[in-house]
């Protein structure tokens, strides 16, 4: 019998080179030949999901009630949750039947909004460096990523004068991002303004991943989009409880703001996915509803691996701003290297792995991107290996 030909769609063939392969394939020969990595690679927090979470989510899974098919905009009970906080957290009022929807992470919310608003032709303003997910949700859609280059003079800011005229009369979509994962840089609300007169001037809709707006440290506490006027009626914030309550497996997130555009991401979720399991948005409730964000101890942990890292990186002569906000360094690679030449470097001659910044995008050659999520022993021990290698 003749062997049938598997044959891949185009869409899959446009995803850009996985950049990170070079890395893994060198972080698998590396721990082959036993050496002992400290991986800064992955922003997977490594801290529990506080207790009263796991215990409220053991309850609900008994209940047959949530056994069954759950509504795919959310409990009610969750949104008004989310509604809450949100008042709480932000000073925003939200209504939670129109204005959340929940979401199976962020990601899933993020992946699947092009789907709804973006044709092919469209052009949808994409930072860079950024989260892959923007661009890769773009293409999947038929459109174009347009790059907005995130430079450090500019606060790692985008500049929107910079766009060409010909770009944005086919633009469909912004992608915006703070605090910012690669860079952690952030945006207060002179930016956001400026952000909601652009979206209405070129109709443009906007999307402001919000997912690392609890972690954030000495105090400082990072903006809703939607405490801007008139940013309800341009855009959508998503927000997670990822790394908001360390619960990155669980998978919960949702999505605020403009009614009219959450119904068109609903309306492709009703058609793709059937909803987040009853008993995982009771624990979201809990944790919603129990505790106050950022949450003070996790915070803390977080501070004092940052301490440690800034000092020590600085020590050895490596350039980079103390965050503010997420639990990523964004470190200048020394001038002599390549963004993957330095993080090669680093896990062939002391075993730590970092991110090349390139791998977010062509602005984040130049750099390097080190996550906070290994316990300060181990980043104390990263340091003092640092400090052996010359460069
Ligand atoms: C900027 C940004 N947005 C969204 C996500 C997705 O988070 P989740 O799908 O767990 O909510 C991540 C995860 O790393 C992220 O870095």
């Amino acid at each position: 019998m003749r062997r049938m030909r598997i044959e891949k769609a185009k869409r899959i063939g446009q995803i850009p080179p996985y950049l990170f392969a070079e890395i893994d394939k060198k972080k698998e020969e590396m721990k082959k030949k036993g050496m002992d990595l400290i991986d800064l690679g992955i922003g997977d927090p490594d801290l529990p999901t506080p207790k009263p979470i796991i215990e409220r989510l053991k309850k609900a899974a008994e209940n047959p009630k949530n056994h069954r098919y759950p509504a795919y905009e959310g409990m009610i009970e969750f949104r008004n949750a989310v509604a809450q906080w949100y008042g709480k957290r932000f000073g925003v009022k939200l209504d939670p039947q129109a204005e959340v929807l929940s979401l199976i992470g962020s990601k899933e919310g993020i992946a699947h909004i092009p789907l709804a608003f973006v044709d092919p032709e469209d052009y949808v303003l994409v930072p860079s460096p950024g989260y892959p997910v923007y661009r890769v949700s773009t293409l999947f859609a038929g459109g174009t990523p347009y790059f907005l280059p995130l430079r450090k003079e500019n606060g790692f800011l985008p500049n929107f004068s910079e766009i060409p005229k010909a770009v944005l009369e086919k633009t469909k979509l912004l992608f915006i991002n703070y605090p910012n994962n690669p860079t952690s840089a952030i945006a207060e609300k002179p930016f956001f303004e400026e952000v909601v007169a652009f979206a209405q001037r070129h109709q443009i809709i906007v999307c402001h991943d919000a997912a690392y707006s609890e972690v954030a440290f000495d105090g400082y506490r990072p903006l809703s989009f939607l405490e801007v006027r008139g940013a309800k009626e341009v855009g959508v914030e998503f927000h997670s409880l990822s790394k908001t309550f360390n619960m990155t497996g669980w998978r919960i997130g949702f999505a605020v703001g403009c009614g009219e555009i959450l119904a068109g991401l609903g309306r492709i979720k009703t058609n793709i996915d059937s909803g987040l399991f009853q008993a995982i948005q009771e624990a979201g409730i809990e944790a919603l509803s129990r505790f106050n964000t950022p949450l003070p101890e996790m915070i803390q942990v977080y501070e004092r691996r940052r301490d440690v890292m800034v000092k020590g990186l600085r020590e050895i002569g490596l350039e980079l701003d103390q965050p503010k906000a997420t639990f990523y360094l964004w470190i200048h690679v020394p001038k002599k290297y390549t963004s993957t030449q330095f993080a090669t470097l680093l896990l062939e001659q002391v075993g730590i792995v970092v991110t090349p910044g390139n791998g977010f995008g062509e602005t984040g050659e130049g750099y390097i991107r080190m996550a906070l999520t290994v316990d300060q022993k181990r980043l104390e021990e990263a340091i003092g290996r640092l400090k052996r290698i010359n460069f």
